[in-house]
Formats: structure tokens, sequence, C-alpha cells
């Protein structure tokens, strides 16, 4: 194929619709060859120090309209990534990221560079004629990452007095991915079902990211409703599935104490540590993810020397994404895993090079949607690419989280006896 094939001729940007009804940034590159299409997602619980959306304000839109971000797109960035090859995605990121001219990216809008960055991956890949997770991982990637399926939704993601946001079942016993769904969407099924026998039918609703919200305060009951539908599926807590909490402590951290309301506990750090520390020892929970606040770089430090070896201690809003956030946390040992999700740190190469960083120390990388995020499945070429072998994208159910899942569908039967399918191996000795 012809070099000048993968020369950018055009970026153009479209208002798009989030999976909570709100306006977001489509990017579309085009190549002499080919044009690459990408959505950014929208955080609900987020860090400090991620990148920020570039929102317009005033009463359209309820101040979300993306306006301004749409004509960034017209005015500043296609002017500069047109002529560009297409393949050098660091130049067309450092390119972004220079016109930004900001540490959070406030003035192109972490959105916007989002998704011009993974619509320009996507446009190359598609100008080489090959699958995103190639072109992205190389020949060799053929790791179908194990979900983590978020199922009952709390926190800043549902109207529950559920405190922790995110309670997962992770259906480690499966041999292949699409095994893995089944078994998941068979225990969705009698989640349901118990739910609505216990709190009858109008609590079988479903938060922002696909999983139930039912009218449950405490932890423990939410981790009960889980082990009974694993059971009730037919399947064995702790060797088919384990499972997993995204705390998302920021959230209920206040003045220094960590506040559940919906449990009536006001806790000090070492308070929360048992907290956890009794919900590992009573459940197979293998993956906590921001079990302290962002800025409680000593909490995260004594869940991962007490827990570190059961489970994956994940940071999040600790690490918004960030390289030089990581880098600098590394030698203080605060957690044996990290999530990655591109529009925290708003470039693709920003997130590749996070995710390297990781993988030199040890820690394992989680590709992560969020819990406003759309149709595009994006993340799961991403999570077979990086290789990892694990993904967080969400209950089996709305059509923003199932385009992940049925985008690794593809994958795996398209690598057919190459693929392999991460399993248990993601969780053997976390440290
Ligand atoms: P967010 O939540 O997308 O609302 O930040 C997801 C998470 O905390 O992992
Ligand atoms: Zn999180």
């Amino acid at each position: 194929m012809e070099d000048t094939a993968f020369e950018i001729v055009g970026v153009r940007g479209l208002p798009a619709l989030d999976s909570r009804g709100r306006p977001t940034v489509k990017a579309i590159v085009e190549t002499r060859g080919a044009r690459g299409v990408a959505i950014a997602p929208s955080g609900a619980s987020t860090g400090s120090r991620e990148a920020v959306e570039l929102r317009d304000g005033g009463r359209a839109w309820k101040g979300r309209g993306v306006g301004l971000a749409l004509s960034r797109i017209e005015t500043v960035i296609a002017p500069a990534l047109v002529g560009l090859d297409s393949r050098d995605q660091a130049l067309v990121d450092s390119t972004l990221i220079a016109l930004d001219g900001t540490s959070n990216k406030s003035f192109l809008g972490g959105n916007t560079t989002t998704a011009v960055s993974i619509a320009n991956a996507k446009a190359a890949a598609a100008t080489a004629g090959l699958p995103l997770y190639k072109y992205l991982g190389g020949p060799a990637a053929r790791v179908l990452p194990t979900p983590l399926m978020n199922v009952i939704n709390g926190g800043a993601h549902a109207g529950n007095p559920l405190d922790l946001q995110e309670f997962m079942i992770i259906p480690v016993g499966a041999s292949s991915l699409l095994e893995a769904l089944r078994m998941a969407s068979e225990v969705y099924e009698d989640l349901r079902s118990i739910i609505a026998e216990r709190y009858g039918k109008q609590a079988t609703a479903v938060g922002d990211e696909g999983g139930f919200a039912p009218p449950v305060s405490r932890s423990r009951e939410a981790l009960d409703l889980l082990v009974a539908a694993i059971e009730k599926a037919g399947y064995t807590p702790g060797s088919d599935f384990l499972l997993g909490i995204d705390a998302a402590a920021s959230q209920f951290h206040r003045d220094g104490a960590y506040i559940l309301e919906g449990e009536g506990l006001k806790l000090d750090r070492s308070g929360l540590l048992e907290y956890y520390e009794g919900l590992l020892s009573d459940y197979p929970i293998a993956y906590l993810e921001d079990p302290f606040s962002e800025d409680d770089w000593e909490g995260f430090k004594e869940a991962t020397r007490s827990l570190g070896s059961k489970a994956l201690i994940v940071g999040d809003d600790l690490y918004c994404t960030n390289p030089q956030i990581l880098a600098q946390a590394i030698p203080e040992g605060l957690t044996n895993a990290a999530l990655l999700k591109v529009n925290q740190v708003g470039t693709l190469t920003e997130a590749l090079e996070y995710s390297r960083i990781a993988g030199l120390a040890g820690l394992r990388v989680i590709v992560s949607h969020r819990s406003g995020d759309t149709e595009d499945p994006f993340i799961a070429d991403l999570a077979v690419a990086l290789g990892h072998g694990l993904i967080k994208t969400g209950a089996p159910a709305r059509g923003e989280r199932t385009s992940k899942y049925n985008r690794l569908i593809e994958v795996e039967d398209e690598l057919g006896s190459a693929a392999k399918y991460a399993g248990k191996e993601p969780f053997k000795s976390p440290h």
C-alpha cells in the first residue's frame, strides 16, 4: 500500500448522545485510504486530576453542549493534523497536547482530544486493513480479557442508598470469553428474579452501568445477592465466579472521615480498612478498586499491604490514567493494579505510556469504560491489544455495555484457536 494512503486529509466533529442522554464529542479522522470514528465517553465519579471536558455552559443541553469542542476541532485541530501520517500516533497526540497548552486539556477539552486521538488510531488501522486490536497490539495479541461485570450499582451511579459504587461478578471459571458471557448472563437473569422476589418487581430497574439498583443500603446485602444469584444459576462462588468492588471512596470521603451514610457508619482510615478486611474474609472478593480517597495514599498503602495478596487493589481516581502520577506513586507501593480510561488523560499515547509504566512495575492494567458511555466498542480492542487480561465494562446489558462484549465475541471468533481467555490468570499471585 502506498504510504500516502495514511496521510490525514480531514478531521471533523459531530455531536453525539451518551448513555445518560447527554451530549458528547464524536470525531471523524479521514486518511486518503479510510476513516476512523470515535466517541468520547464521560464519567460521573471523576478524579480531581482528570483531563477536563470542554462544555458550553448556558441553557441549551443544560450547559453540557459540545459546540465549543466541535469548533476547536474545526478551527484548531483539523488544520494542524491534516498532512500528518496517521500511523504516527505519538506525533498526532503530541500535536494535540501542544495545541491545548494546558496541564488538564482545558483549552481543547479532554473530551475533544480523546475522540480525535482514538479516531486517528482507528483511521490508521482501517487504512492498514487491520483490526484495531492487531494494529495496536501487534500480531501476537490474542488474550481475551476476563470481564469485571458491575451487576449491582450504587454510589454516584444509582438512586439507592448503597455507599459503595459497584459490585461486580467475575466469570473466571469459563474457558472462553463467550462462555464467560453466557455464565454472566445466566447469573444476571437469576439476580433479577431474586431481587424481584425479595424487594418487589419495581426494584429491578437498572443504574448507569446496567447493573440493578435495588433498595439495599449495606454492602453485605449486595454481596449476599450476588452469592445467591451465582448459586441459583448453578455456579460456585469462589471458583466459577469471583467478586469485585469499586468503592469509589473519594465520593464518600468528607473532612478526613469516610461516611457510609446508608450503613450509618463514620469511619477513619483504619476503620474502613477493617471494614474491607471483614468483607474479604467473608466473600470471595478478588478485586477492590479505589478503597480509599484519591488523596489518601496511606490508606492505599495499608490496603495493599493487608489485602494485596488476596485481591487486586486498583487505583482509578487515584491515578487518573496519568503516567506522571503513576510514576510518582509506584515507588510508594500504593496498589498492585491500575485502571485505564483514555479520557481521564485525554490521548491514546499518554494512556499507552501509563500502561507501559504499570506493566514494567508489575501492576495489572484494567481497561475501563465510563459510566456515561456510547456504542463505540473501542475499549474491547484496546484490552485485547494491551493483553493484561482484564476489562471493566459493566453489566451484560444496555447497548453501550454490550457493544464492548459483542465486539469481544467477534474478536474471539476471528482469532479462532489462537484465542486465549484470561480466566483466573490475572488474579493469580497479586502482590
Ligand atoms: P465513572 O465511574 O465513569 O463515573 O468515573 C467508573 C469508575 O469509577 O470506575
Ligand atoms: Zn472506579
